[in-house]
């Protein structure tokens, strides 16, 4: 992965830290670019001047491990004001001559630091007491102060826990200001990269969209370029990005699988085709997906066979489009970093993913990801800005392969109908109770029971209805909303009522770990 040259910014180098994206997303807030890097891939020679300040990350390594990382003494050495967090802090010290040995206590938590000294890094940091909490997570610690250095603040077991050198703008914490549970940690950081490395705030919404246009137009220049389209947030801001950037060369695919959310076809076509003016072919390929799926009740099977029918259809599509080079992709930053712990996908080795992404290789065409330095949250607010409604840019997130994922069993053109109307009725009282954007991702399923019932005097056999509603910060972790009793009875009245074919609701309680968001 390379370096934008052409934006100031903070770089980050990554030392395996749980933490580091938490680093960049936080200086991205206060409107200022930064930059992942790996420990392992930083060279001296990527230090331009486009960097105005380089923060060394936390990890899980211990700095005497001399082989296990590896680290080019010279990046710290070009003169630009350096931040070292926890392990960072250390490798910072024992650069500088200091000493790091195991703690005697680890401290891992909240943790009082009391102030010594004034100092630039922590300029209304402190509480009137001169006492602030601190997150730790720490084994080892800095036991011998590095040479001109001085000590800002020290906790009970961290007698170095800010230190600096003032006339190098070198600056070591042993805590973790990203993490919100540090009071004023954003302060902390601000002061890092406002006061310290003096850089300019240039990463607003605005800056990114007219960064990101002018890249797309000169990278494409007057080729044609296709996207899937699946009308989520991201293909939905790539899409809209490009056409901003080049109008009638982009060609977007949207295939209607036949597994989709009620009208959500109806709504993709009105929205990108009439509104937003887009260049799309609508290709409805519900009976194909069916055919293929009929009697498949295997969750790997279905999700395989609709991520290849999906490949083919786009492939058999975009082969119309005479003299394609470009294929778009909604990559985003946390697919691209080493360091996935905070916003990776782990599940997809639980379950095969499939989605608008990694399309087809074999085509041969060269990749545009614009968004592929953004963070999910970003690629939000970039979406407002380039005027995509409010309605889809909070919309939760649709697995690839759609309702088959919800529909534990076989598929059928009447499960599919059933489910449909379920899962609209949910999503329609969620945004009628304002519950909607509290939650992260909500569903209706329809598993593959039928039960007893009564309505009026009769006996029903119909399937069963799950919900499922969730909270989630990125999909790795999940767990179950809380609704009050009145909203799941209401829904669960109006679901037994309003569709022939369900005559039992019930609600998931489960997080995610040992479940999964999805059902298969
Ligand atoms: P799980 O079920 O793995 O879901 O806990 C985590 C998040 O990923 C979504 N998901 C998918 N998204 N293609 C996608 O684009 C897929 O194949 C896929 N499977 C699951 C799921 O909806 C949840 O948001």
């Amino acid at each position: 992965m390379s370096l934008d040259k052409n934006l100031n910014k903070i770089l980050i180098i990554d030392f395996g830290s749980q933490f580091t994206q938490l680093i960049a997303r936080r200086i991205r807030e206060s409107g200022v670019y930064s930059e992942i890097i790996s420990h392992k891939k930083v060279k001296n020679k990527n230090i331009d001047n486009s960097i105005k300040g380089i923060i060394l990350s936390g990890g899980p390594l211990n700095v005497y491990q001399i082989n296990k990382y590896s680290f080019d003494k010279r990046i710290i050495e070009n003169q630009i004001p350096v931040l070292g967090i926890c392990f960072g802090h250390q490798i910072l010290s024992k650069l500088n001559g200091g000493r790091v040995k195991q703690s005697k206590y680890r401290e891992f938590g909240l943790a009082n630091i009391r102030k010594k000294r004034e100092s630039i890094l922590t300029k209304n940091f402190f509480n009137k007491k001169n006492i602030n909490k601190v997150w730790m997570s720490h084994a080892d610690q800095v036991s011998k102060l590095p040479k001109n250095f001085n000590v800002i603040a020290s906790s009970q077991n961290s007698k170095f826990a800010i230190i600096e050198n003032k006339k190098k703008n070198f600056y070591g914490v042993q805590f973790h200001p990203e993490v919100t549970h540090t009071e004023n940690g954003k302060k902390l950081i601000n002061n890092f990269i406002f006061l310290i490395c003096k850089i300019k705030r240039n990463w607003s919404s605005k800056d990114q969209k007219i960064k990101l246009i002018k890249d797309v137009q000169n990278l494409v220049g007057e080729n044609k370029v296709i996207c899937a389209l699946s009308g989520g947030v991201d293909s939905s801001v790539v899409a809209q990005l490009l056409n901003k950037a080049i109008g009638k060369k982009l060609f977007c695919i949207f295939v209607n699988t036949g597994l989709l959310r009620k009208n959500e076809e109806i709504q993709v076509v009105k929205t990108f085709k009439k509104k937003l003016k887009i260049n799309l072919i609508y290709v409805n390929a519900e009976n194909e997906f069916l055919r293929k799926l009929n009697n498949v009740s295997d969750p790997e099977k279905k999700r395989k066979i609709i991520g290849n029918l999906f490949i083919k259809i786009f492939e058999r599509y975009a082969k119309r489009i005479k003299n394609v080079k470009f294929l778009a992709q909604g990559t985003l930053y946390p697919d691209l970093i080493e360091s996935k712990s905070v916003t990776g996908s782990q599940t997809s080795k639980i379950k095969s993913h499939h989605n608008v992404g990694g399309l087809p290789k074999k085509m041969k065409l060269k990749l545009v990801e614009p968004l592929k330095f953004l963070f999910k949250d970003e690629v939000r607010k970039l979406g407002l800005e380039l005027k995509l409604s409010k309605e889809i840019i909070s919309r939760h997130p649709f697995p690839g392969p759609g309702l088959a994922i919800r529909m534990p069993g076989i598929i059928t053109k009447e499960k599919i109908k059933i489910l449909k109307e379920a899962d609209n009725y949910f999503i329609q009282a969620l945004r009628e109770h304002n519950l909607y954007n509290k939650i992260w991702q909500a569903y209706a399923a329809l598993l593959p029971v039928k039960t007893v019932g009564v309505m009026g005097d009769n006996r029903t056999y119909e399937y069963l209805c799950l919900l499922r509603a969730i909270t989630s910060e990125d999909g790795m972790t999940a767990d179950f909303y809380d609704f009050k009793k009145s909203f799941i009875q209401i829904i669960s009245n109006k679901i037994v009522n309003s569709i022939r074919g369900v005559n039992r609701v019930v609600y998931d309680v489960t997080s995610k770990p040992p479940s999964t968001i999805e059902l298969e």
